[in-house]
Parts: structure tokens; C-alpha cells; sequence
């Protein structure tokens, strides 16, 4: 068994972070996206992963992520030099699958729960291919599947103006070698990609053993800032340790799980968790609230923030209005004189200035 985690793409619903760096590499509570994925294929005890990059993100990713030796894995990194779309990225990464079974994970999502269970009823069942399923209250948005009593697909849709389910198709599948020659059958979609979706309706229409699985619990595409806030307070609420190795000092107040990294200073500051806070950074006279993730390196001042994510290297000045649901870039920086507005919503790119005076 062998893994592909595609990590390629274009990330145009997370513009302006994506203009200048991967996706899959924004942190969730810290940690890139992509490594959940890698240390859940670890954990379901596949070690031989393909990862599928772009031209202009791949070095970052490869940089970032190493040969898989920190994860117990071996990773191959395979170039697509054009997004063109997730079948695509399983035909260029045929030399690296050969004839094996693998299970496809989309770097940018994020599941609750095992994939050994899947993996085992993929192997125990003899599928050609095993898709995931989630209930969601909008799946004209998603990917949509209509399964029968048993649990096979009949169906798979793309966005369905008129949904046969609610079930929204996960960003995993386990697939046999078959789904190589489906992929060699299709045509590009309308929008020029070559679509999995198709080429899993291929094995269907066969007909290939094509079953689905129920998720138990959460499923989050992160390739939007509401989804990434949400994975990111899914994830502060679940596993989080209270480890304070920065320096804290007696005039502040630290509740509730908290983390606080190495060489980080806190001066006069409530922080009530969950939170983490990264190493290097910065903290005086603010309140930190519920869900925040704080990487390494940020500088915080006379700031107010709660359910928020800021990336390595932020600055916050002067902004006691409270900062709310936003996701700050690297070396963001903002910084506001008094006589200000009440509520402030950002989602603004690596590198910004916002100055407020
Ligand atoms: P998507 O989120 O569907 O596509 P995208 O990354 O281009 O994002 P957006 O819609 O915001 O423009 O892709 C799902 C995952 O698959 C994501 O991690 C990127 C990756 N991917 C590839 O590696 N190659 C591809 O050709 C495509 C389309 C996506």
C-alpha cells in the first residue's frame, strides 16, 4: 500500500496567502495542514508517500517537509507542472504507484478519526476504489454521492444544483490499479481538468467494486478561511497540551490550556485557552481569547484577539477593539492610532501593512 498526497494546486479561495506560499503549509494550530495528512497515513502504517507539488510552491513544500524521516515515512515528491486536476496528478504519479493500492489524500483536508479502518475495509472488501463520505447541510457545494442500501455507489455528481444525498465526498480514496486505465479513458471536464470523480464514474459504469464509507466524525476542506479557522478551533480543542517554556510574567494571567514556546515573553497579558503560541514571540498588555493559533516569531502590543490564526512573524499594535475571526499573513503587520472602529474582520496576504490613523 502506498500513499499520494496531492499538494499542488492553485489555492485561489486562500488569495492573497496562496500568492506567495503553499496552502497545504498554513498552520493549524501550528502545524502545517499537509502534516496532519502524512502523520495520519503514518499512523494507518502506510511509510512509502508520493507528494504531489507545483512549480511554485514545491521547493517550500520539500523544504518544509523534508524526506519523511521526522514522520517515520520515505517521501517522493512529484512535479505537475500545471493544475490540471486531481485525476491528472494520479497519471503523472503513475511511475511512483506502479501496479500498488493507494489511498489518495487531498493536502488540504483534514479528517477526525483512523484511516486504518478504511484501509482495512478497502483490503478485507477487495475494492477497485473506497470513497469517504461526510453529511453536510449544503452539498450542492461538494462533490455528491448516491450510494444504494449496501453501501456501493451508484452515482457520483459535481456540485448537483438537485442533490441525491447530503453526502459530500472527503478528500480520500482508496483506490487499486484499475482506477489507471478509468483515468486513461476520460476526457478533460468543462473546466479542462482531468476529474476523479470521472474516472471513479468510469469504474462504476465497468462495472469496478466502488463502495463508500461514512466519516464518524469531522471532516474539514480547508481551503477557505472560515474552514481553516474551524480546523484550527477543532484542533486547539483537541489536542492541546499546557506546556509553557516561554517566560510569563507575574502581572499576567494564563487559563485554561495554553502553550507557549520557547523564548516567547508575556508581559501583562490575560490569555485564556485553548491557545498556542509559537516560540520568539512578543506579548504585552493583551488579551488573547479562545482559539488562537500565535507562530513563531509574532510581536503582539496593546492587542485584543480571539479565534484567530496569525502566521510566522505578525505584528499587532494598538488594537484593542477586539480582533476577531481573521487569519493574518506572514510579517503582516498592523498598526492603529486611537479613535477606532469597533469590529475588524481580515483575511489580508503575507507581507500586508494595514495602518489604521
Ligand atoms: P482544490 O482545492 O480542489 O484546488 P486548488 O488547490 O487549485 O484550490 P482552489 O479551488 O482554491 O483554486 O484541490 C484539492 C487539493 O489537491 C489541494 O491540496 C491542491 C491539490 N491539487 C493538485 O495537487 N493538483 C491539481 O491539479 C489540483 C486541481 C489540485
Amino acid at each position: 500500500m502506498k500513499a499520494l498526497i496531492l499538494s499542488g494546486g492553485k489555492g485561489t479561495r486562500l488569495r492573497p496567502l496562496t500568492y506567495t506560499g503553499a496552502k497545504q503549509l498554513v498552520p493549524v494550530a501550528n502545524k502545517p495542514i499537509l502534516w496532519y495528512g502524512i502523520e495520519a497515513i503514518a499512523a494507518a502504517g502506510i511509510t512509502e508517500i508520493g507528494i504531489i507539488i507545483s512549480p511554485e510552491t514545491g521547493e517550500e513544500v520539500k523544504a518544509k517537509t523534508g524526506n519523511g524521516d521526522r514522520f517515520g515515512v520515505q517521501i517522493t515528491y512529484i512535479l505537475q507542472e500545471q493544475p490540471k486536476g486531481l485525476a491528472h496528478a494520479v497519471k503523472i504519479a503513475q511511475p511512483f504507484l506502479g501496479d500498488s493500492p493507494f489511498v489518495m489524500y487531498l493536502g488540504d483536508n483534514l479528517i477526525q478519526g483512523d484511516l486504518r479502518l478504511f484501509l482495512e475495509y478497502f483490503q478485507k472488501q477487495d475494492l477497485d476504489a473506497l470513497t469517504l463520505l461526510c453529511p453536510v447541510a449544503n452539498p450542492s457545494a461538494f462533490g455528491v454521492a448516491e450510494i444504494d442500501g449496501e453501501g456501493r455507489v451508484l452515482q457520483l455528481l459535481e456540485k448537483p444544483p438537485v442533490p441525491p444525498s447530503n453526502l459530500a465526498l472527503v478528500g480520500i480514496y482508496f483506490f487499486n490499479h484499475a482506477i489507471h486505465s478509468a483515468i486513461s479513458a476520460i476526457q478533460p471536464s468543462a473546466r479542462g481538468e482531468l476529474e476523479i470523480t470521472d474516472a471513479i464514474q468510469f469504474l462504476i459504469n465497468q462495472p469496478k467494486k466502488v463502495a463508500a464509507r461514512q466519516l464518524e466524525g469531522w471532516w474539514l476542506d480547508t481551503g477557505k478561511k472560515d474552514d481553516l479557522l474551524e480546523a484550527n478551533r477543532i484542533i486547539l480543542d483537541t489536542c492541546l497540551d499546557s506546556t509553557v517554556l516561554g517566560e510569563v510574567d507575574s502581572s499576567s494571567q494564563v487559563i485554561g490550556r495554553v502553550e507557549i514556546g520557547s523564548r516567547s515573553q508575556v508581559i501583562n497579558c490575560t490569555i485564556r485557552g485553548p491557545v498556542i503560541i509559537g516560540s520568539d514571540c512578543h506579548l504585552e498588555n493583551c488579551f488573547i481569547g479562545p482559539y488562537s493559533s500565535i507562530a513563531n516569531q509574532v510581536t503582539l502590543i496593546d492587542a485584543d484577539l480571539e479565534h484567530s490564526v496569525f502566521l510566522e512573524g505578525a505584528k499587532v499594535v494598538g488594537i484593542h477593539q477586539r480582533i476577531v475571526d481573521s487569519l493574518i499573513g506572514q510579517r503582516a503587520q498592523l498598526k492603529v492610532a486611537p479613535q477606532r472602529p469597533k469590529a475588524m474582520r481580515f483575511l489580508i496576504g503575507d507581507d500586508s501593512q494595514i495602518e489604521l490613523v
